[in-house]
């Protein structure tokens, strides 16, 4: 049994997070402990300001136009729930990769049961995952109403094409939704240059926040079309029993989470002063290293690009003979290692690359706190496992 712990599951949540993020959380519960918007005593004005300080620094990040583009969510499947609930009607037209997480799969499914929507379903690459681009904006017609791409996979780490689908889209008026899980917090994302929409992203993967934090950023003006699902209290226009109709008010009824929060502002100055391209620039070298030392492995598979340009650092991987589980149990006891196994909330990927009877693949999926020692004694690992299968 290896004593060891090694994190590599980073596209679940991130681990560890950065010490200010805890600090930031207790001084919040200890010093602060109100509801934003519900008192008029400082307390409530400084937790208040919190929110304002978070929005304004997802906005910087992200380049959005204003920080009331940004909503708050309590992870990145409500925000990708708010989009697509909230802006599509009975018997729209939807253009769809089949690289999206069950977080976009399975609101679009319900909606094509109860308001007989129609998703046009565009496939990817079987070796990168790497989706049609042409035949995505193809796809687009007058009558389509949203468009999702996934920016970054979270099985294979192919990034997608977004600013030319995003282009596609405005000329088309056809708003864009993107979901940035894998990708906000470990590239750089300019939603105005990329001509993004809709952007859906956590804040307790790569932006390094607690967990229960997420967001929405929506275009300037798209809020008018698009209607909350869940009503109620907000703190502002208390004399009106209808919900407020500006951002961010209208989407988010209810006390916040500002204990996340709290922590969500601390990660965002943290990684301002590490820069968003000092973060890719470790995510590149240390899929650069993982690439370089698992090709010629005999037995072992590596899913998605071998161009770390192309990808961010979470890996797929199979070794013939081994079921995923298994796999991933021998990587805990006997190296260490924290990786996690089967379908990843994407059933269509795994469509795609052909491991869906093998019952999925192993993802390791690193973040900006693993080093390249990390890396080589994964590798490694990995080696030795899969030398073991071919020897028998
Ligand atoms: C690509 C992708 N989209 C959406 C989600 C859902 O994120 P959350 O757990 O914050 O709801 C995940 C989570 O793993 C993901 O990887």
């Amino acid at each position: 049994m290896y004593t060891q712990r090694i994190y590599t599951d980073n596209a679940a949540t991130s681990f560890p997070k950065p010490p200010c993020v805890m600090e930031a959380v207790n001084a919040y519960a200890n010093d602060l402990g109100a509801s934003a918007g519900r008192g008029a005593y400082r307390e409530a004005m400084e937790t208040g300001e919190l929110l304002a300080e978070g929005r304004r620094r997802i906005a910087r990040l992200i380049n959005a136009e204003s920080s009331e583009t940004i909503v708050y969510a309590f992870n990145c499947s409500g925000a990708l729930n708010m989009a697509i609930h909230g802006l599509l009607r009975p018997g729209a037209h939807v253009v769809a990769s089949r690289m999206e997480h069950n977080s976009v799969l399975r609101p679009l499914h319900a909606l094509m049961q109860t308001h007989d929507i129609r998703v046009t379903w565009i496939d990817a690459d079987p070796t990168t995952g790497v989706v049609d681009v042409e035949a995505f904006n193809n796809a687009l017609t007058e009558n389509t109403a949203l468009a999702c791409l996934i920016h970054a996979s979270n099985v294979t780490g192919i990034l997608q094409d977004i600013a030319r689908v995003g282009a596609a889209c405005r000329e088309k008026n056809i708003p864009l939704l993107v979901d940035a899980a894998q990708t906000v917090g470990h590239v750089p994302i300019d939603v105005q240059a990329m001509n993004v929409d809709l952007l859906a992203f956590p804040g307790h993967k790569a932006m390094l926040a607690p967990l229960g934090t997420g967001a929405l950023y929506i275009r300037p003006g798209l809020e008018n079309k698009l209607t909350p699902h869940i009503q109620g209290g907000t703190g502002s226009v208390s004399d009106e029993p209808v919900q407020p109709d500006f951002l961010p008010d209208k989407f988010e009824p209810g006390s916040h989470n500002a204990l996340g929060i709290a922590g969500w502002v601390a990660s965002l100055k943290w990684l301002e002063d590490k820069t968003i391209d000092a973060v890719r620039a470790h995510d590149l070298e240390l899929s650069h290293a993982f690439i370089n030392q698992t090709q010629g492995i005999d037995s072992l598979r590596v899913f998605g690009p071998t161009d770390p340009s192309a990808r961010v650092s979470v890996f797929s991987v199979a070794i013939d003979g081994l079921e995923p589980a298994e796999l991933a149990a021998l990587l805990e006891t006997e190296f260490g290692i924290l990786t996690r196994p089967g379908i990843h909330c994407a059933p269509f990927v795994h469509e795609t690359l052909g491991t869906t009877s093998a019952g999925g693949t192993v993802r390791l999926s690193f973040g900006i706190f693993n080093t390249l020692d990390d890396i080589a004694h994964c590798t490694q690992a990995l080696a030795e496992l899969a030398g073991a299968k071919v020897g028998g």
